[in-house]
């Protein structure tokens, strides 16, 4: 990636954790090869620089002291919210503090994950769809670390070709063909709708798909089947290595009123989705190059890409804005 995507990721939102990482107040994620320790009871939280200033200790192994997060190494004490250091053991009360503060960022909880933020945002969090309510039951699934851009991922979870090749084990034999289909936008918000069939089964047994993805990397779909229930899995890849080739991989799943009155365990959508993803990653970490292109006339594609081209396209827009407003 090149100097200015860098920097416009850096005031992006991305996921760094799920809150129940969060179980003994502290946790760690990293965006674009900077760790970050997180600490905070779930309720509120505080992300701030993985390292002690001291000794450069990760902070991870450190713990929840009254709010505080204290470094395993000598057992300062860092405020919440600030990072201020308020308490250095080794020195008699009667010493005055050298300052020392932990550098923080931006912290969100929403969905069961913590988001942050290197620089100011750029861009408002990302929003499920509006239909996704408190009706609805919502999981978040264990994080993967996959070697491959950020973008490659987003697009794989958009892409129906790949369902009857990669997914037959979980999905059945499902069409080949995809149909045309038109692709919506609404600022930086894309979406399109499809349906997803058995081979030889009638259209009305047919699943409706609706494809959401906010840019740059936060993407949902939303199954509806024709019995009436409504499946939702979402995604986001943050970039955890400062090349962006490295990611983590975050992810939920939920499903409406609906389908938890027909029967539908959220554990099942939970290890359903996870086989889905499991058979993806084989796929994902061995495609060269390792990011999607933004150039289109680097690959060959089809109608069935159309979700892809015009992704590629309006994230080089994205690009194109933010350099415009710096
Ligand atoms: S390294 Fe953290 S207190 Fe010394
Ligand atoms: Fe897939």
């Amino acid at each position: 990636m090149d100097s200015i995507e860098h920097e416009m990721l850096r005031h992006i939102w991305f996921p760094v954790a799920r809150v129940s990482d969060l179980e003994n107040g502290v946790a760690s994620g990293s965006i674009l090869g900077e760790e970050l320790v997180l600490y905070g009871d779930g309720g509120s939280v505080t992300v701030a620089q993985g390292f002690c200033p001291h000794r450069g200790v990760a902070l991870r192994l450190g713990k929840l002291r009254e709010g505080e997060l204290e470094c395993p190494y000598h057992g300062w004490l860092f405020e919440a919210g600030s990072g201020r250091c308020t308490r250095i053991p080794s020195l008699a009360p009667s010493r005055s503090r050298p300052h020392a503060a932990l550098r923080t960022y931006p912290a969100e909880i929403a969905y069961g994950l913590v988001w942050s933020c290197l620089d100011d945002p750029f861009l408002p969090l990302p929003r499920l769809p509006e239909y996704v309510n408190d009706g609805w039951r919502l999981g978040a699934g264990e994080p993967y670390t996959l070697n491959c851009g950020m973008r490659l991922l987003t697009e794989n979870f958009r892409d129906k070709a790949h369902f009857p090749f990669v997914h037959a084990a979980s999905m059945g034999h499902v069409d080949k063909v995809v149909e045309p289909y038109r692709v919506s936008r609404d600022g930086w918000r894309l979406g399109w709708s499809s349906s997803l069939g058995s081979e030889g089964v009638p259209e009305e047994f047919s699943h409706r798909l609706d494809y959401r993805i906010t840019l740059p990397v936060f993407a949902s779909i939303c199954v509806s089947s024709p019995s009436g229930g409504r499946r939702l899995v979402a995604q986001a890849a943050t970039p955890i290595s400062a090349d962006g080739l490295k990611v983590r991989q975050f992810w939920l799943a939920g499903t409406d009123a609906s389908s938890a009155a027909q029967g539908a365990e959220l554990t099942d959508v939970l290890a359903f989705e996870r086989q889905v993803f499991e058979e993806d990653h084989p796929i994902v970490e061995n495609q060269w190059p390792v990011e999607a292109p933004l150039d289109l006339h680097f690959q060959v594609h089809t109608p069935a890409d159309r979700f892809s081209i015009t992704y590629r396209q309006v994230y080089a827009e994205l690009l194109e804005s933010f350099k415009e407003r710096r």
